[in-house]
């Protein structure tokens, strides 16, 4: 079957990644997280120093936005793919509290959204990508062929976000992790470039009160779906000819 662009967008920590990841696993296709890109650049920032406590130096970033290169390689032992900022693997620091406390601000900051929107256009030039993230139905693929929203209760969110930290080892409490979710979340929906938004066409999904076992039986129903109707589509019979 013909590649096609698979968008997922919604809150923060409501399992979109998963999500990805298991369909584009189904596809054969390549998972791309822009999440991740936003938080290399965050990581930057507080590497160089461009922070003061929350006051990002705009000024400083603008400088450097064109030495920041981020790509994306397959971590052998793990399978996922890893990101890697300017060379250096940094899949561990970007999924801090740290970084999640600082990376709206810094993905609010619209020269910065050009930059990695460009990026990832680039990156499904040839189709074949899931991507998730915020504006990936709305801005960066707005032709997607298929798009979904997905969503889930703050606290639900918030459990899921910090029982994945604890596993990680992180020292941070539900309240913190809630706090932060809820913060992201309105400064995602309420900025002027690329704000959070579900596309008019885009399949929502609240997933508070599923498994993982039933979402990834939503997606495969969902994707046999889209399959039947790509292929009514294509067998369109021809008009019957005029007798005359
Ligand atoms: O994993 P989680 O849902 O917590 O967030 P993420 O996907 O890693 O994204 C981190 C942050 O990057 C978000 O809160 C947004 O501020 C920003 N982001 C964005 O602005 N646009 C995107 N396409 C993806 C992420």
């Amino acid at each position: 079957m013909k590649k096609i662009l698979i968008a997922i967008d919604g809150h923060s920590s409501c399992g979109k990644s998963t999500m990805a990841k298991e369909l584009a696993k189904t596809l054969h296709y390549r998972y791309i997280d822009s999440g991740a890109m936003y938080r290399a650049v965050t990581l930057y920032c507080l590497e160089k120093g461009f922070f003061n406590d929350d006051t990002l130096n705009i000024e400083a970033i603008k400088q450097s936005i064109g030495d920041i290169h981020i790509s994306f390689e397959l971590n052998e032992k793990t399978g996922n793919s890893d990101t890697y900022l300017n060379g250096e693997n940094v899949e561990k620091p970007i999924r801090s509290m740290e970084v999640a406390d600082k990376v709206s601000p810094v993905a609010a900051v619209g020269f910065i959204r050009e930059a990695m929107v460009k990026q990832q256009q680039a990156m499904g030039k040839d189709k074949g990508i899931v991507m998730d993230g915020r504006d990936i139905g709305t801005v960066v693929f707005p032709d997607a062929e298929l798009k979904l929203f997905v969503t889930a209760r703050p606290e639900v969110r918030a459990q899921r976000r910090l029982d994945e930290l604890i596993a990680k080892g992180e020292t941070v409490s539900f309240d913190e992790v809630l706090k932060n979710i809820e913060k992201r979340d309105l400064i995602d929906s309420t900025r002027k470039d690329g704000p959070l938004r579900k596309a008019p066409d885009a399949v929502v999904l609240d997933n508070s009160d599923m498994t993982i076992a039933e979402q990834n039986a939503f997606l495969l129903r969902l994707l046999e779906e889209m399959i039947k109707n790509r292929r009514r589509r294509q067998f369109i019979p021809a008009p019957i000819a005029s007798s005359q």
